[in-house]
């Protein structure tokens, strides 16, 4: 598959290295003339390579949404267009001060993503950790589960694929609408590990009675 990442730092990086090693076809969108998170990412894989914003979003199947959720409002819109019908794995988690819902619990962050790319596949993926856990793509025991959500069956199966070739369980929890309630459980973890002293390599896992 062919992905594009628009965002290398914390979140990108580590992903886009999994799944290029994985074999996928990865390219890391250069939005300015040097970026030192995108050269650093590139460092993680022989497989990786960089490609200017439109021209890497234009060749791309899957765009990972990796950037701080501030910049959404500005990068988006002028990629409407190109964006139109391809999967995009939103990341990114509206955090506001106090570690509240960035958007006041009012809509999602991927709602909020959505309208910006009416046309576009959005799939809310890798956002109920913390990086730490991106970083280990191998666990002792069951893979965590990584909990996904979006409308689109497909887009939904494309990315559900990405999320165990990255080491995790994938987990469908529903439609785009269940992203506010992913993104409170983000919150939940970012409080437990970041203010509540637990291990930053602490993740969910679903268990199932037989
Ligand atoms: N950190 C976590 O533990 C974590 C976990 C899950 C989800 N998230 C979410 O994932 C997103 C990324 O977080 P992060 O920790 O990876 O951030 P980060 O380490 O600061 O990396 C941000 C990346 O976005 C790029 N970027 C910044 N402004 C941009 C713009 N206007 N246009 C294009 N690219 C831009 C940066 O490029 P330059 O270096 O060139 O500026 C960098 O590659 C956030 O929305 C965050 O809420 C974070």
């Amino acid at each position: 598959m062919q992905i594009a990442f628009i965002g290398a730092g914390n979140v990108g990086a580590p992903l886009a290295a999994h799944l290029a090693e994985a074999g996928h076809a990865v390219t890391l969108a250069e939005s300015r003339a040097a970026s030192d998170t995108v050269a650093r990412a590139l460092g993680r894989s022989p497989r990786l390579r960089a490609l200017p914003l439109a021209e890497a979003v234009e060749a791309a199947d899957v765009v990972v949404l990796a950037t701080p959720f501030s910049t959404l409002a500005t990068l988006l819109p002028p990629l409407a267009d190109r964006l139109a019908g391809k999967v995009v794995v939103d990341c990114t988690n509206p955090v506001g001060p106090g570690l509240r819902h960035g958007l006041h619990s009012e809509r999602s962050g991927s709602a909020f993503v959505q309208d910006l790319l009416p046309a576009a596949r959005v799939v809310k993926a890798f956002s109920i950790y913390g990086f730490e856990n991106l970083e280990d793509s191998t666990w002792a025991g069951a893979p965590p589960a990584m909990l996904f959500c979006g409308d689109d069956a497909p887009a939904k199966a494309a990315t559900a694929d990405l999320i165990r070739a990255c080491g995790f369980e994938p987990v469908d929890v529903g439609g785009l609408a269940q992203a506010l309630h992913l993104e409170h459980m983000t919150l939940l973890w970012i409080r437990m590990v970041r203010a509540g002293g637990h291990s930053p390599h602490l993740a969910w896992a679903v268990l199932r009675a037989a």
